[in-house]
């Protein structure tokens, strides 16, 4: 039976790292990279990390405004799933690729399974939210990762195509997490627990450039030294902003994204967490990290509801406030599943296809 995963880039590889191996077992099983990310730090480095074969095909669509991206993304798809008429086609996350793929195959009558269905940060200001909520409702089957996600999903009518099974990303995680390694901070010269690991990237942030400027002031007023992964998306604002001074500070280290283990092992060994990535809080919240998450809301509340994540904007406090307040929470709830969501996913599709 052959089925199609398609993926995008970064955030999508996680997830399928996570079903993959059982998908590989039970089916003929075909990886269509769109292009969306073609960095070979957003993408390459990451199949290799994670032991995913070379992808079967790839669109090259590259970057682009949404309606190039998800319009070339549809035709791709198209053409790719006339060619290789799939039973079934799996789309991951909320990039748009995601939502482009989801599409294409439903105008096509194959049946869609969405991996990570049902969070809602309910600001459809975001991309990401209206792919989500797209997607999910041209699925056939929903794969949510946990229980606030189901509920969402019920509350849409969604409930009777819901299969919860846990986070995938956690699945991955489990499986990398004995790995971590000190090397990574030792080599920038940084001090365990002494260190913030910051991420900042969503469009929202960077694409503003008196918020962006905002978040700069805000880091370099930290004590302590920051080490800041920074995605091509935000190195490209800060240059047309002008605002790389606002990085001038002894204590902000600036560098490209890194892989998949290091950039968990730079996070293990941090203080604590500065992002406005979904992984990455979700990555802080696995390690036991506490997270100030930059923005107004977040589709993952059960981390900022059980104490370990707090929400930024638009408080605008010191981060250095925030985080001298913060007291780590002595419960810790498995919101995220038992890391076995990747056999779950294999198994319900598997079922899913006999009974039709
Ligand atoms: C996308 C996802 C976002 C996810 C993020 C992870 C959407 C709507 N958003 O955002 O949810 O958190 O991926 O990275 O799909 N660029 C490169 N190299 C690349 C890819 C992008 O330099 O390989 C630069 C380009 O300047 C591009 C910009 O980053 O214009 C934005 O890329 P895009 O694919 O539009 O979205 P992301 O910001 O990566």
């Amino acid at each position: 039976m052959k089925i199609i995963s398609v993926v995008g880039g970064r955030p999508n590889l996680i997830k399928l790292a996570a079903v993959h191996k059982y998908l590989d077992k039970k089916f003929d099983h075909l990886i269509l990279h769109t292009g969306q990310h073609y960095s070979y730090k957003l993408s390459e480095i990451f199949f290799k990390e994670l032991k995913l074969p070379k992808p079967d095909f790839n669109l090259e669509v590259g970057s682009g405004s949404h309606a190039y991206q998800v319009g070339k993304i549809i035709l791709g798809c198209e053409n790719y799933f006339l060619k290789n008429r799939p039973r079934l086609v799996i789309v991951y996350g909320d990039m748009n690729s995601t939502l482009a793929a989801a599409l294409a195959a439903s105008k096509l009558n194959i049946p869609v399974a969405h991996v990570e269905a049902g969070i809602r940060s309910f600001d459809r200001s975001m991309p990401e939210e209206i792919n989500r909520i797209v997607t999910d409702h041209i699925s056939d089957i929903l794969f949510s990762p946990t229980s606030i996600a189901t509920q969402n999903l019920k509350k849409e009518g969604l409930g009777k195509v819901t299969i919860e099974c846990g986070d995938p990303t956690y699945d991955t995680f489990t499986g990398v997490e004995k790995g971590l390694k000190e090397d990574y901070y030792q080599r920038l010269k940084l001090k365990k627990r002494s260190y913030y690991y910051v991420t900042i990237h969503r469009a929202a942030n960077t694409d503003s450039g008196q918020r962006l400027a905002v978040i700069l002031e805000a880091l370099r007023g930290l004590k302590m030294p920051v080490i800041f992964l920074m995605h091509p998306r935000t190195k490209k604002m800060i240059q047309h902003f002008n605002l790389k001074k606002r990085l001038n500070s002894p204590n902000i280290t600036v560098t490209d994204p890194k892989s998949y283990t290091e950039s968990l092992s730079l996070q293990k060994f941090s203080r604590a967490v500065i992002t406005d990535s979904g992984g990455v809080q979700r990555e802080a919240y696995f390690l036991k990290k506490y997270c100030i998450t930059v923005r107004e809301n977040t589709e993952w509340p059960e981390t900022v509801e059980s104490g370990w994540n707090t929400l930024w904007f638009p408080q605008k406090k010191p981060f250095e406030d925030i985080l001298k307040m913060a007291k780590i929470p002595k419960r810790y709830a498995k919101f995220f599943g038992n890391g076995d969501s990747g056999f779950k996913i294999a198994k319900s599709i598997k079922k899913f296809l006999e009974s039709r």
